[in-house]
């Protein structure tokens, strides 16, 4: 049965990420935007394991998830707040798999009730050049655009 309510982090077990996962049994996880390349790059250079004050020295702020045992990063403006269900270290495990019981997003990304993929500037990870690319523009309507070829 597919859930649409899950994700899965394709996260290596030793990272202190996924031993806070662990010990929590939640996590957040946020939507980077492209005025906070420099501080997402940091949080994937350095590890918490090595740099006891690495959320600290990013500059960024947080406040205490009402739903999970995690902090929302203020600054980046989405979050799924998530469950942490199990981790999957066998051969062909993802890693991290979690169930997203609340999403929080910034006023500056709606538009009515629902987030503007369009406003988020959110950013995107090329691994073969590494480099990051803003996702900005909608280009087309998905369950439909492919009916003009039925
Ligand atoms: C652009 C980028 C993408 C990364 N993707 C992953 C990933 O998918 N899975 C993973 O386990 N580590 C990934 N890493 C590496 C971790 O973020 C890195 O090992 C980090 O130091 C772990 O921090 P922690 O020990 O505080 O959790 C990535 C790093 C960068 C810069």
């Amino acid at each position: 049965m597919q859930k649409r309510d899950t994700v899965a982090l394709n996260l290596t077990e030793s990272h202190k990420t996924v031993q806070n996962i662990k010990k929590r049994g939640g996590f957040t996880v946020s939507i980077a935007d492209a005025a906070h390349v420099t501080e997402a790059d940091y949080f994937g250079i350095v590890s918490g394991n090595k740099e006891p004050h690495k959320f600290e020295k990013s500059g960024l702020t947080a406040e205490k998830s009402a739903a999970v045992d995690a902090p929302i990063i203020t600054e980046f403006p989405i979050c799924l707040e998530c469950e942490f269900v199990e981790y999957q270290s066998n051969a062909y495990g993802v890693g991290v798999i979690g169930k997203v019981v609340n999403v929080t997003a910034d006023e500056s990304v709606m538009v009515g009730d629902k987030v503007d993929m369009s406003l988020v500037n959110a950013i995107a990870f090329d691994p073969y050049t590494h480099g990051y690319y803003k996702v900005t523009e909608r280009v087309g309507e998905a369950f439909s655009d492919g009916n003009k070829l039925k």
